[in-house]
This record gives C-alpha cells, structure tokens and sequence, in this order.
C-alpha cells in the first residue's frame, strides 16, 4: 500500500514509518515540524534501507493536503498529527482544539474528495475517562479532565459520522495506552522539549543526570504499591500494531485499544530501570498530580482477536531501550 503517515517524524509517527517500510508498503510523510526535527527522515531511511517522500506542511491547511493528494495516489492515512501536552493543553485550549480538529477534518475531507477509503486514527485511552480497569471497547466514554481528552474524543466522533455518511469510508480507532521506549538501534525515540511531562522521559533524564530526582505524584491510591497503574506499551510494538490495523480493516468503525493488557505502578518501572540499566534513580513521594487517575490498564483482546496483533515486549526491554536511545541522543 503507498500510505500517507501524518506526523510521522513524530515518535509514535517514526517507528510505524520503519514497521511500514519494513512490510514493504510505501510512506508519504507530512509533519510541521512542530514537535518534532527533520534529521528524522534521514534516520527512518537509514534504519530501512528504504526512502520516505516528505513534506514539510500543516495539515490544518487546506490547500498544502490539496497539494499532497493530488500529488500522490495513496490507499490509506495514518494520521498522528496532533498537539499532546496535556497540562498545556489547558492554559492553550484553543491550540489544541484548533490544530487537533481542524487537521482530522481537512484531512477526513481530502480522503472522501481523493477517494481514500482507509484512515487509521491516534485515539487514547484518555477517552476512557475515571472508567473502571481493564478498559474495554464497549465502555461508555466518560469525560476527560483536560482539553487534549476532548479532542480525541471529539475526534473519534467526527470519524464515525463521517463514516456512517460514507459507506466506503473505513476507520480505525486506536485507543494508545502508554507508549514507552525507543528502535532498538537507539536512532530513533521520543525527544520532548524542556522538562518532561511523561514518567519514563523524565526517569531517563533523571538517570543521565540532567535532571536531580524523580518526584512520584502519590503513594496513597487503591493499588499494589499506593501508586498510579499505567499500561506501558514499547513503541515498537505499537507501531506494528498499527501496520495490522491499516491491512486488517474492517469496513466502517473499527475501536481497538493498543495496549498490553497488564498494570505496572511507577514504583515498579523506577525498580525495573534501575535493575536493568544499573544506574540509580533518586525519587521523593509527592502530593498526587491533579486530574491523574489512579489505575488504567487495556482490556487488549479485541486486537489480538482481529487484528492478530499483541504486544510482545516486556517491561524490562521498554526500560533499556528508552535508556539506550536517551544515552545516544543530544550527546
Ligand atoms: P509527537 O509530538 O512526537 O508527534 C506528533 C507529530 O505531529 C510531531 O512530529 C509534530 O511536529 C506533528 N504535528 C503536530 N501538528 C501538526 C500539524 N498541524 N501539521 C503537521 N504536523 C503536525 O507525538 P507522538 O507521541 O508521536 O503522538 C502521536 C499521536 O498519538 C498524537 O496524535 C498523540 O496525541 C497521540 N497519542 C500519543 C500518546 C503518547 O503518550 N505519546 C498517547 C495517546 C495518543
Ligand atoms: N508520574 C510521576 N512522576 C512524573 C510523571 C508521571 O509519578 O514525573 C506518574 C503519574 O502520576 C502516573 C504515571 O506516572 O501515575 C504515568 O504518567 P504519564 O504522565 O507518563 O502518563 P499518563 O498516564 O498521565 O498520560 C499518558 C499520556 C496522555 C494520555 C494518557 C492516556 O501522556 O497523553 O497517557 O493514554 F492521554
């Protein structure tokens, strides 16, 4: 399949540019840099031996995805594009509301104009809300605490009713659980600017020694070690999963969520990284992070089932991978 993968210099977008590659499908990139760098390209070709067309454009704007439709013949979309800094998210709603929208409209636009009928779409376990764990397909949607939630969530419906005025129109919704680590060859992973919002880029900033110690936002929730459970997925299988998602597709609204099914408590990710990448991690117990919730784990069936796809790594390669790509990156 020829796809068009917006954001795909981004770290989600990268890794699944390399699984594309390496399923010998081919991959137009559209991504505004914003958050990401062009070196990038250079790196997903390097690591597959294949070569990417890329353009720097906003996919908000109209007339550059004209420009990139008419240019190619694509069979799918793969749309990461999108702003993902939750707290920011909230002193900038309008930003978000505006480039994460806008950009699933334009682009939804240009697949009923061209006639692309697949469009696979970055959802999050976010739109779960407080729900009760596992989360599964089926759950009613519960409100999120932040801007960002809401343009996933509003997203996914523009999706669908689009769908279902569009027989031939056919989505996936990927709910991401919390995707963690780097390509193993340590050239690509996740660079987020100023000081990390996430655990594990935070933890290996906190292991190189640019930043002093880990603060853990509550001991004191209804889990294992009092706190908070996340389902931390490797990138690379996330990304192999959507590979799955885009030659598996159904017709009409396809949900699934990408995780491993499995909780893992912070304590237990700063033990594991110690443990493997023997290198100490200082910590303190804070007051809880506003808006957190306290466990949110998959319900990872429905993808093995249709889409024979699950996560294979483990907690221990998601540590050392995220390590490896921290150690090899901005020396
Ligand atoms: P990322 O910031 O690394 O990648 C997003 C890419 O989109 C960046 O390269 C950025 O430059 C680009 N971009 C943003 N707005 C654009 C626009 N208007 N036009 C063109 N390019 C634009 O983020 P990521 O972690 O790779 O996330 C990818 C997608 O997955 C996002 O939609 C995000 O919301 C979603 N997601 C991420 C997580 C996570 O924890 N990383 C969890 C759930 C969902
Ligand atoms: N945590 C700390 N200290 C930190 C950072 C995080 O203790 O410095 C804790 C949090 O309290 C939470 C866990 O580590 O218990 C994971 O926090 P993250 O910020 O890494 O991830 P979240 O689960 O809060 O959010 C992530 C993405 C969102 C997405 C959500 C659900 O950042 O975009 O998963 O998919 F919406």
């Amino acid at each position: 399949m020829n796809i068009l993968v917006t954001g795909g210099t981004g770290y989600i977008g990268s890794h699944t540019c390399v699984e594309l590659l390496n399923s010998n499908h081919s991959v137009v990139i559209v991504d505004n840099l914003i958050n990401s760098k062009i070196e990038t390209i250079d790196k997903i070709q390097e690591i597959t031996g294949k070569d990417v067309v890329f353009y720097e454009k906003d996919v908000t704007n109209k007339e550059s995805v004209d420009e990139i439709f008419s240019n190619h013949k694509f069979d799918g979309i793969i749309h990461f594009a999108g702003l993902k800094a939750v707290g920011e998210s909230v002193s900038k709603p309008l930003d978000y509301y505006f480039n994460n929208l806008v950009s699933t409209m334009v682009l939804s636009k240009a697949c009923i104009k061209y006639g692309v009928n697949k469009f696979v779409f970055s959802s999050s376990a976010t739109v779960y809300g407080d729900n009760k764990v596992p989360f599964i397909e089926t759950m009613e949607l519960l409100k999120t605490t932040n801007p960002y939630g809401e343009t996933k969530a509003m997203s996914e419906r523009i999706l669908t009713d689009t769908s279902l005025a569009n027989s031939e129109f056919s989505v996936a919704l990927l709910r991401y659980f919390n995707p963690v680590g780097a390509h193993e060859s340590g050239l690509i992973g996740e660079s987020p600017n100023g000081i990390p919002n996430n655990l594990m880029p935070f933890v290996s900033k906190v292991a190189k020694g640019e930043l002093k110690k880990l603060s853990i936002f509550g001991d004191d929730y209804n889990t294992v070690d009092g706190t908070g459970v996340r389902d931390y997925i490797h990138v690379v299988d996330l990304a192999i999963g959507h590979v799955s998602a885009i030659e598996k597709l159904n017709s009409g609204v396809n949900v699934y969520n990408l995780g491993t099914g499995k909780g893992t408590s912070v304590l237990e990710i700063v033990n594991a990284f110690k443990e493997v990448n023997k290198i100490d991690i200082p910590y303190e117990i804070v007051e809880r992070r506003p808006g957190d919730i306290a466990s949110c784990y998959a319900d990872a069936n429905k993808a093995k089932k249709e889409l024979n796809w699950e996560a294979k790594k483990d907690i221990n390669e998601m540590v050392r991978d995220s390590w490896r790509f921290e150690k090899n990156y901005n020396i």
